[in-house]
């Protein structure tokens, strides 16, 4: 009997070497000898019975200690084999520090939107409220609520396509002054963005479709000195410290006196060069000081009240800053180009 115990024994001794090759492989072979039912430890307390009672309490004593080294055996096995597997783990998972990263290539915003976002963060600073443009209008909202009523030469200005004798898209981000006045009662003090306008117009400075940024500002005692004081500030911010404006005078329906805005160049300082044609100065946008019948258009009194506005290309303003030469290069969404400016 005994030798059947040592048999188990050796049994239990050759698995373990032998066979244990995971967690999973250790389990089974301690079911083979320990599982309550069919294992062959369990088989042996079975066996109690067939046994001479003078023998029997020696033989369980002998199994009973042949199971609990059994026991013995198998949880260090289950520890052994935890250890390896946690082990063939961490050597699968393990990963190289000091291995280059791949690089992200992170997109940037377009320079229209930088362009746009920063005169909106300049207005807004000077305590602007910003409205969104529509893209189709009517006649009156584009032009004769402008003081540009049908068969007036300035109509000849702009380029318009036409939807139907009444709708067209958009020429001028002006129309949002009327929008903004029918609505809100002065004192007003508004920029116009994200402003997409069209007309029949292309060549390299210009495109059908462009964008500009329209302010108005309305409210007693408004004069040509706080455009110019506000315009100074706008050309500092955007094209650095130095720069100055300076007034010409010009011609739209909707605003008199209308003047044409330039800045000294900025990239000469004024001496004269090639971007500003010689001249020391570079001409930026159109303004004016609102046209009384444009707010008595739209009921607001111009006895009490006056007005100033301004039109701002943000095409012409990113070709400036960036030195773009071609408006084209904005509308291509070519990388190696759009990548070149982040300015944010
Ligand atoms: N709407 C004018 C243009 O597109 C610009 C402008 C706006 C001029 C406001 C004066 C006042 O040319």
């Amino acid at each position: 009997m005994n030798d059947r115990l040592e048999n188990i024994r050796q049994e239990i001794l050759d698995g373990i070497e032998k066979h244990a090759e995971s967690r999973a492989a250790a389990f089974e072979l301690r079911k083979q000898f320990l599982d309550s039912k069919t294992g062959k430890i369990g088989q042996l307390m079975k066996e109690m019975k067939s046994i001479a009672p003078e023998e029997r309490a020696g033989f369980g004593k002998n199994v009973n200690e042949l199971k609990e080294w059994a026991q013995q055996r198998f949880a260090e096995l289950d520890e052994k084999m935890k250890a390896k597997e946690l082990q063939k783990r961490y050597e699968s998972e393990k990963i190289d520090v000091t291995m280059p990263a791949e690089s992200v290539s992170t997109g940037n915003l377009h320079p229209i939107t930088q362009i746009r976002n920063q005169l909106i963060d300049v207005f807004t600073g000077m305590g602007f409220e910003v409205v969104e443009t529509k893209e189709i209008e009517n006649d009156y909202y584009n032009f004769t609520a402008l003081n540009t009523p049908k068969d007036h030469p300035a109509r000849d200005m702009q380029d318009t396509f036409y939807l139907s004798p009444e709708f067209l898209l958009a020429t001028q981000t002006s129309a949002a002054q009327i929008h903004t006045m029918e609505k809100k009662k002065p004192p007003i003090k508004m920029i116009a963005a994200p402003g997409k306008v069209f007309r029949s117009d292309d060549d390299a400075t210009h495109s059908p479709m462009f964008h500009q940024l329209e302010g108005l500002v309305v409210d007693e005692k408004i004069t040509l000195c706080d455009l110019k004081g506000m315009l100074d500030m706008f050309v500092k911010k955007i094209y650095g410290e130095e720069t100055t404006t300076r007034l010409r005078p010009s011609y739209f329906p909707f605003t008199e006196p209308s003047v044409e805005v330039d800045v000294s160049c900025f990239a000469c300082g004024g001496k004269g060069c090639k971007l500003c044609k010689g001249t020391g100065w570079i001409e930026i946008l159109g303004a004016g000081i609102v046209n009384k019948k444009v707010l008595e258009n739209c009921g607001i009194d111009s006895e009490k009240y006056s007005g100033l506005a301004f039109g701002v290309g943000l095409e012409r303003t990113a070709m400036l800053k960036y030195g773009i030469n071609n408006i084209k290069l904005l509308f291509e969404s070519d990388l190696r180009v759009l990548e070149q400016i982040n300015d944010n």
